[in-house]
């Protein structure tokens, strides 16, 4: 089965930048504007938003198509892209979004059990029955998105399931199913994953348990035995669930996660209390790895708000060279996200950003953005103002990131082909004169205040070096100066001897700010010379796409 490595509009990369729906948008369509207005407010391209099942299929065979072209509907009138959420047998470890006549049918739909046959309110992963009546909805929803939509392709891509896992006090199902299930055994090649992979979270649990090429969970997992189960079941639940759609449509499909407490750990470390158990977590997520063939990839759900363990999930989760590209289809507004989600894209080749709860980001109004999100709006504008050098220069060594950790202030940058060295500046300028233009004055003022406090607006930006000589940046609260790599001699010019004579020397041929048009030609707005580029390449949210052309 053929796996995609980005989401693709008509044959071309894109970059998807927005908001997701809360939960209950999308059951009534006018609830949708806020949605709609918020993402526009931010400066996105998408809104991801819900199919319930309870909705597509209220009655058993009786599909609601319209309920999802409705909401097509409304997006394209919006002008913005759709990723749908297919809240099924998992939303959050729990069945909440399946049918009635599911849920009232425990029979024939298998729930999960405890050990004392306490019934759990989740559909059991080891009954076919449940994977059948699943997948037979979701082929549907997949049917309904092509005949209506493989033309305009406003839905880019389906999310399957959410955050899939048992959230119930248990670590495994105890049903007959189940039990079954435990006593069989492990699939050889999550043996053979781990021998292929030895630097791998599975891989040391396998070799801390004893190696063993074959056997039951426990046998080949230790203490890990249950959870490990229980991943395999949902992996390969889902994934029969995604080829099944797939074949039907062929966009990007993708498995959400709920964290778990990642190498720092959670309270007792609990699966199934302190995440869904079985869910794509870190330590899960090579199970899903070495068992989906069909999903594009595993996407953390990021809400991290300390810079170490977002960082974790960042890198845990960013694995392209695998099949699994960083997708990140929710975070938050805040500060923390805002920053490091350049970092995601240019050094982890994140293919998107999301951020939950759109809503609450814009006033009644529904134009003004609420203060809290001010900061996404400024990251989501720089990354539109770029789009076009995001799709065409992403995975290539001339994307580079300007972020801002609290304390810092300034990075150096060294360009691909070894010639620059870019001094980013994230307080003021190398001569100290926070020298902006008049259309930034209180910009100019604020700037290099607060590096020491994290609540405080962080620098960040990209840098895309499009030839020898030709460079275009987006930024806020940044500035940055182009000098020449030292030379081999041992030597160093008297033009990089002091910061301050390092704007007055570069050799600047033109310096504009601009923008892409629709054919993706760009387009100067402004021309910056003399006073406006002494005092360093400085970047604020609102001007643009910055080109430098050096001699
Ligand atoms: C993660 C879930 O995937 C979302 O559907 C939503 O419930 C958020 N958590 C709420 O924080």
């Amino acid at each position: 089965m053929k796996k995609h490595a980005r989401i693709m509009v008509h044959g071309k990369p894109f970059f998807t930048l927005g908001g997701q729906t809360r939960n209950s948008s999308s059951y009534v369509l006018p609830e949708m504007r806020r949605a709609w207005a918020s993402v526009k407010a931010l400066g996105g391209n998408t809104v991801a938003t819900p199919v319930p099942w309870d909705a597509f299929e209220p009655e058993e065979g009786q599909f609601n198509a319209a309920f999802v072209t409705d909401l097509i509907d409304a997006a394209r009138a919006e002008g913005l892209k759709l990723v749908f959420l297919w809240f099924a047998t998992w939303k959050n470890g729990t069945m909440e979004y399946c049918p009635i006549w599911v849920k009232k049918d425990t029979k024939r739909f298998q729930r999960v059990l405890h050990k004392d046959g306490t019934v759990i309110h989740q559909l059991s992963a080891h009954s076919r029955v449940n994977l059948e009546a699943d997948k037979r909805a979701f082929c549907k929803l997949m049917q309904v998105i092509r005949d209506y939509d493989q033309e305009e392709q406003t839905v880019i891509a389906v999310q399957v399931e959410n955050e899939a896992g048992i959230l119930g006090g248990t670590r495994r199902d105890f049903s007959p199913l189940g039990e079954a299930a435990f006593a069989g055994s492990v699939p050889g090649y999550l043996v053979d994953y781990c021998k292929a992979h030895p630097e791998t979270l599975l891989a040391r649990r396998w070799q801390k348990a004893g190696a063993a090429e074959s056997g039951n969970w426990v046998q080949v997992f230790g203490r890990y035995g249950a959870e490990a189960l229980t991943a395999h079941a949902i992996a390969s639940y889902i994934d029969e669930i995604a080829a099944a759609g797939k074949e039907i449509y062929d966009i990007f499909l993708y498995a959400n996660v709920w964290l778990d407490g990642g190498s720092r750990g959670n309270n007792l470390n609990l699966a199934g209390i302190d995440w869904p158990a079985g869910c794509a977590t870190i330590r899960n997520v090579d199970i899903y790895y070495a068992t989906c063939k069909a999903l594009d990839t595993i996407a953390p759900d990021n809400y991290q708000m300390e810079l170490t363990r977002y960082n974790e999930v960042t890198r845990a989760y960013a694995h392209p060279e695998n099949g699994f590209p960083l997708y990140v289809p929710e975070s938050h507004a805040g500060n923390l996200n805002a920053t490091l989600m350049f970092d995601a894209i240019a050094n982890y080749g994140a293919i998107g950003y999301h951020i939950f709860g759109t809503e609450s980001c814009v006033a009644p109004d529904l134009e003004t953005l609420n203060p809290h999100a001010e900061l996404m709006m400024h990251s989501m504008r720089m990354l539109t103002a770029a789009m076009p050098l995001l799709e065409k220069y992403q995975d290539t060594p001339r994307i580079h990131a300007m972020v801002q950790y609290t304390g810092e202030m300034g990075q150096v940058i060294e360009d691909v082909d070894g010639n620059w060295k870019l001094a980013v500046s994230f307080g003021r300028s190398g001569d100290g004169w926070p020298a902006t233009d008049f259309r930034h004055d209180k910009a100019s003022r604020e700037e290099g205040q607060g590096i020491m406090d994290p609540t405080v607006e962080k620098a960040r930006g990209l840098i895309f070096q499009v030839a020898d000589n030709e460079f275009y940046l987006v930024g806020h609260k940044c500035r940055v100066n182009f000098a020449q790599q030292e030379p081999l001699d041992g030597s160093i010019p008297l033009t990089m001897a002091h910061p301050g004579m390092l704007p007055t020397n570069a050799n600047y041929l033109s310096v504009t700010e601009g923008h892409f048009d629709e054919q993706g030609a760009y387009v100067v707005d402004i021309v910056r010379s003399g006073d406006e580029v002494r005092h360093g390449i400085w970047c604020q949210y609102d001007v643009g796409v910055i080109r430098v052309l050096l001699d």
